[in-house]
């Protein structure tokens, strides 16, 4: 491909967008951290640079992998999922902690390139789908409409050509007014059968806990491809049917190799992963290690070749994993990044700190995101006809006891504010619809303070409720 055709593929993606623009995308979900927005939006655009760059280099450049340190509920993992979805990336979020080193029960890490695989082969799909789906709908009521009136047999032996163009005529004009009451939705009760294909006895479950699947390699879609496909005749509404045989059509359409192919070149270029825990899988190093502590060793020398850049073999074929963006997270209270074995700092060059979050922050935590707290309950409780809203001096009540609780009991971060909004809004969740409950309720400190200042003072009492 010509540099000039490159430059025009890309240009359409979402990776066009500069730092200083997916940092302002960034801003209308995560208040703060503005350190780490800067460090991924950075880390994203250097990869679009990447593509960018006369072949030769390009294999060269590695991705700017990130340490993300902070306490628990400051946003790390909101920043990545924001990320991730902003570059249309095939994204995973695992615990380090869930991985044994290899040779082991359990899963190793080579799996989260396979699930990463996994994620990216259905986001493709799915687009691929959403491409058909008009098409396939037409097509499907095409199907419908043969099973509602069954196409004419051509040429009786006793009719004249021109019955059978009078017939014709007749039927096409039925056929019409059946596609215009089929959109309509007028025949949607109506049953039909239609011959589906059995769904595939599952074969799976007598593996062992060392399946196939952690090679990749799947059992029932192998034999699925063997065995001849039955098919089973069953009723369904046409409005179920519709569904089915659109499905049913756009599978027809996709291209699965060219998709699986597209994915694949997604995740190698573009997919990210988000190892959270990190920090438990570094062990104080210097002391006498035994036990767990050497199998979180080996779960660091595993990752070692993922992240530096290996080849790891998926059910959709092989995939490179060089230039797959890794972002690590940890609160790192007992073990710091030094902890971690120094390979493994090394391909993580760039940390990044968050901050705890202050009760002005909490206030625009409640407000200002576009799935701000306020405005989930606000739209909750919407669909029950009540309007709901809360007073400036009530918002700023809330951040106060949420920062006072998380300092007296523990920091749990914006994740307070979620329990803390449960807490005062219980009743009224409770209640409503019920005819006592005013049409619009406003939320005033008063409300907020009779409400919570009780289970504030005690601290017991705020240890398991708030
Ligand atoms: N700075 C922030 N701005 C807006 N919302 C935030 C912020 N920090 C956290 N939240 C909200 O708090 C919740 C928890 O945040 P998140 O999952 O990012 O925490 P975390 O830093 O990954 O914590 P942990 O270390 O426990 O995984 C999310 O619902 C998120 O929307
Ligand atoms: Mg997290």
């Amino acid at each position: 491909m010509s540099k000039q055709a490159t430059l025009a593929k890309h240009k359409q993606e979402p990776h066009e967008l500069t730092p200083r623009e997916i940092v302002r995308e960034l801003d209308k979900y995560i208040i703060g951290q503005d350190n780490a927005k800067k460090s991924v939006a950075i880390a994203l655009r250097n990869r679009w640079r990447r593509l960018q760059v006369p072949e030769h280099l390009r294999e060269e450049i590695m991705p700017n992998n990130i340490i993300m340190i902070g306490p628990t509920g400051v946003g790390k993992t909101e920043i990545a999922r924001r990320l991730a979805k902003l570059a249309n990336a095939p994204f995973l979020k695992v615990e380090a902690t869930k991985f044994t080193e290899v040779g082991y029960v359990g899963r190793d890490v080579e799996s989260m390139i396979r699930d990463l695989t996994e994620i990216a082969v259905n986001m493709v799909k799915a687009e691929k789908t959403a491409e058909v789906q008009e098409k396939a709908r037409v097509q499907a009521e095409e199907r419908i409409l043969d099973i509602l009136l069954p196409p004419l047999r051509r040429t009786r032996h006793a009719e004249t050509t021109e019955t059978t163009e009078q017939r014709e005529e007749e039927n096409d004009k039925t056929r019409d007014r059946f596609r215009q009451m089929l959109r309509a939705g007028q025949l949607d009760d109506r049953t039909i059968e239609l011959d589906l294909p059995t769904p595939q006895i599952p074969l799976m479950q007598v593996m062992g806990p060392l399946s196939l699947e952690e090679m990749g390699i799947n059992i029932q879609e192998m034999l699925g491809n063997i065995l001849p496909k039955k098919e089973k005749r069953r009723k369904f509404t046409v409005a179920e049917a519709r569904v089915i045989l659109t499905q049913e059509e756009a599978q027809k359409m996709i291209d699965i190799e060219k998709a699986t192919k597209e994915a694949i070149k997604r995740v190698e270029n573009s997919g990210i992963v988000f190892l959270d825990e990190i920090d438990k899988i570094a062990s104080a190093r210097g002391q006498a290690s035994a036990g767990p502590d050497v199998s979180r060793e080996g779960v660091q020398r595993d990752l070692l070749p993922i992240v530096e850049g290996s080849s790891v073999t998926t059910k959709y074929g092989m995939v490179k994993t060089d230039h797959i963006l890794f972002i690590a997270s940890g609160a790192f209270h007992v073990s710091k990044p030094s902890d971690l074995i120094p390979e493994l700092q090394g391909r993580f060059p760039i940390r990044v700190e968050l901050q705890s979050l202050t009760e002005s922050d909490f206030v625009k935590i409640l407000t200002l995101p576009q799935n701000a707290l306020i405005k989930q309950y606000s739209a909750l409780l919407a669909t029950e006809g009540i309007t709901l809203e809360f007073d400036e001096k009530a918002v700023r009540e809330i951040a106060k006891t949420a920062y006072e609780v998380n300092e007296q009991v523990e920091n749990i971060g914006a994740r307070r504010l979620h329990t803390i909004l449960t807490t005062l809004l219980e009743e009224l969740l409770y209640e409503a619809p019920n005819g006592d409950i005013p049409t619009r309720v406003v939320v005033t400190e008063k409300m907020v303070k009779e409400k919570l200042s009780s289970i504030v003072k005690n601290r017991d009492l705020s240890r398991y409720i708030l």
